[in-house]
């Protein structure tokens, strides 16, 4: 059954929160705290090794519950049900959105179109840990019968983002392979990455799900010619392996039909990584390590698809960001790891969050006359606290952000560690409270700088009021990798539902790809 179709702002839900909004728009976080001392208590979940602390965002408990009443009467209930069980909630291709199904770990059966897809997932992933633990303990032979030392992934999008970040994220638990990533059209790229490599030792894995994608097959083209200018043709299916939906085009390619790793056309590009898309990771980091994240994620799943709206991390998540998107106004979010390993989480969430939900049109085909997908930003704590955080503090846009904190760290240097997080802390304290006319004065005033206080007042002032949620969790492993990553697909697969949008097409890279190969006929 397709999703329903109701439009948010015909609610009676939305009405309420226009009203309470107006009511409630100019309190200051600070009265917030000062009428409920217990908000940070409140306001918080805790999952397993997850804990969610809200209470820094503009909301009362009034407009938590006028979201989940927006919730209810837009179905999503239903849209979850739904979405898990393999209905075709992707209407405008034909398609049921099942990557949860790549991961579970709980049900023998899950159905598409009447055919139970659990045994190929199995299959998939059984052949992917025979291949991975080959090439790992140096089994697997290049052309010359040296083991192999490069992997390099061949992909763009979700092809390319996913693997990247989460092999950039997990490298405390990397083995010896190198790791390498080719996606840009821009010959540069690639002539980069091959400079260095060695073709007896290196294996390409080049990821399409389309296997048509001008980007990837220009790089893998130009890959196999200068691998061809040392080995020979039979030597290909030692070399490259491929993961498409396409199977003819990966043969026509010249892939042998034993390196193929399949994929499914109800896994969108953007949520792929979980399926054979993920070659890449469970070679750098080992298998064990792969299904550990997908683990993760199928524990966010469970918590997900089985929690109550008041206590249910990426609904709350999803619900708050509809409150700053529709009723302040805000058009971007901030995104803030405190993690060095996370440095590519924003650049991924771009994608998954921004080709998702940037649409116009609703589920009845008609022009939106409300905002829909929010602009996603970021970069790791504390590097961006040195770059663009003077305008989140003293700017005057209102940009909601996401901490995303660790409470140990990998290699376990205390005094960094605990800096980090001293400044985890400090940065959404003021955010959330600012500093007032009275504290600069009185600061000024003991640093002797009396005869500038009037001077430097205003501009020394911190309004405060600007949202922050913290999210702390215990370490970052590739269980709660999986887990955090599952955490936002879900936050914005609510925000789809409850806009009344198609999350799961993306016609509107389309037109530009299509010009381009205009011009570059032209330009030939
Ligand atoms: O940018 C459009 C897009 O279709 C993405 O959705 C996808 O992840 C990417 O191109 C790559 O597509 P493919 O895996 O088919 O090469």
């Amino acid at each position: 059954m397709p999703l329903k179709n109701i439009n948010p702002t015909t609610t009676k839900a939305w009405k309420k929160l226009t009203t309470h909004y107006s009511e409630i728009q100019d309190i200051h976080l600070k009265e917030f705290f000062k009428l409920h001392p217990n908000r940070e208590d409140e306001f918080k979940i805790v999952f397993d090794d997850f804990s969610i602390d809200y209470s820094k965002n503009r909301i009362n408990q009034k407009t938590l519950d006028l979201l989940i009443e927006l919730a209810n009467e837009s179905e999503l209930k239903d849209a979850i049900q739904k979405y898990f069980s393999g209905d075709i909630i992707n209407a405008t291709e034909n398609r049921a959105v099942l990557h949860t199904a790549l991961r579970d770990n709980q049900t023998k059966e899950i159905r598409v179109n009447n055919t139970n897809v659990k045994p190929e997932i199995e299959n998939t992933l059984a052949k992917m840990q025979v291949f991975s633990n080959n090439v790992i303990s140096g089994e697997w032979k290049g052309y010359t019968g040296k083991s192999i030392t490069d992997i390099v992934n061949i992909g763009i999008g979700g092809s390319d983002l996913g693997p990247d970040m989460v092999v950039e994220s997990l490298k405390f638990y990397k083995n010896h392979l190198h790791t390498h990533f080719v996606s840009n059209v821009d010959g540069d790229h690639v002539s980069e990455v091959i400079k260095n490599l060695n073709p007896e030792t290196t294996l390409f894995v080049i990821v399409s799900k389309t296997f048509t994608t001008q980007e990837t097959l220009t790089n893998a083209n130009t890959i196999k010619e200068w691998f061809l200018k040392s080995a020979s043709q039979n030597d290909i299916s030692k070399h490259f392996v491929a993961v498409s939906t396409n199977i003819a085009a990966i043969e026509r390619f010249g892939i042998d039909s034993n390196n193929v790793f399949p994929m499914w056309n109800w896994v969108g590009g953007r949520f792929s990584l979980w399926s054979a898309v993920g070659l890449t990771i469970s070679l750098s980091v080992g298998f064990d390590n792969f299904k550990s994240l997908l683990n993760g994620a199928s524990e966010m799943d469970t918590h997900f698809k089985n929690t109550d709206f008041d206590k249910n991390i990426p609904v709350l998540l999803s619900l708050i960001s509809i409150w700053y998107n529709n009723f302040f106004g805000c058009e971007t979010e901030a995104i803030l790891p405190y993690s060095q390993y996370l440095n590519k989480l924003s650049d991924y969430l771009q994608q998954a969050i921004m080709e998702s939900n940037g649409k116009s049109v609703d589920r009845n085909g008609e022009k939106i006359t409300y905002q829909t997908g929010t602009i996603i930003w970021g970069s790791t704590g504390t590097n961006m606290q040195h770059a663009f955080m003077q305008l989140v503090h003293q700017g005057t846009k209102l940009i909601p952000t996401d901490f995303i904190g660790f409470e140990e760290s990998l290699y376990g240097l205390t005094d960094h560690h605990i800096k980090l997080t001293a400044n985890f802390q400090g940065q959404m304290q003021a955010l959330a409270f600012g500093k007032t006319e009275e504290e600069v004065h009185l600061d000024l005033k003991f640093n002797n700088k009396s005869e500038n206080i009037s001077k430097l007042l205003p501009f020394k002032v911190f309004e405060g009021n600007k949202p922050s949620t913290a999210i702390t969790i215990k370490k970052l492993t590739p269980n709660s990798l999986g887990k955090l990553i599952a955490m936002y697909e879900h936050k914005l697969f609510i925000q789809g539902v409850i806009w009344n949008i198609y999350s799961f097409d993306q016609f509107g890279v389309e037109l530009g790809k299509e010009l381009a190969n205009k011009y570059y006929n032209q330009l030939k």
